[in-house]
């Protein structure tokens, strides 16, 4: 029991000291370092979400257009992928934390899953089409609140990947006209 206690006490003065030493990395306020961690972790879980769906897609396309649609969501999947390392990484660079678990993901995606057994090709081009628009979407907002904190790093990223999510967008559309 005196243990455990001992073991507890280190656990929080451990939590405290680093909570301190995080605190105003880069000059953004505690204020700051809360809104710009909870639009990025939910960025995050988004990406996640959308990665895991693209390859879920990838993995069990069918249909005369299997080769195109297979290899397309491919590429998306690993740009997509490619991004989720760049936006934990300014989490921790502004001081903040990030997601740590599947279950973390699960409670922040905004991109839903789907776990149907049989989804027509059309039907997942078309799903895929308007999570990325989503995406976009929430890009645009989470722009807003970066550059509201004068984040321009992140803010200058985002701009990348909004034009990423709308040429993943532009080809799925295009693909099913
Ligand atoms: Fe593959």
């Amino acid at each position: 029991m005196a243990n455990h206690t001992r073991q507890e006490m280190a656990t929080q003065s451990g939590r405290e000291s680093k909570a301190a030493k995080s605190g105003n990395r880069d000059g953004f306020s505690p204020e700051h370092v809360k809104n710009l961690s909870s639009v990025l972790n939910a960025l995050l879980a988004d990406y996640f979400a959308l990665y895991l769906k693209t390859k879920n897609f990838h993995w069990h396309m069918s249909g005369p257009h299997f080769r195109d649609y297979h290899l397309l969501l491919d590429e998306q999947a690993d740009q997509i992928f490619k991004i989720t390392d760049d936006i934990a990484e300014r989490v921790r660079k502004i001081g903040g934390e990030t997601i740590r678990s599947i279950g973390h993901i699960a409670r922040l995606q905004r991109i839903a899953d789907n776990d149907y057994e049989f989804v027509p090709a059309h039907g997942m081009i078309e799903e895929l089409q308007a999570d990325n628009q989503a995406l976009a979407h929430s890009l645009r907002s989470a722009h807003e609140v970066t550059s509201r904190c004068g984040d321009y790093a992140t803010t200058s990223l985002i701009e990348v990947w909004i034009d990423e999510a709308e040429r993943r967008s532009w080809f799925l559309f295009e693909a099913t006209r």
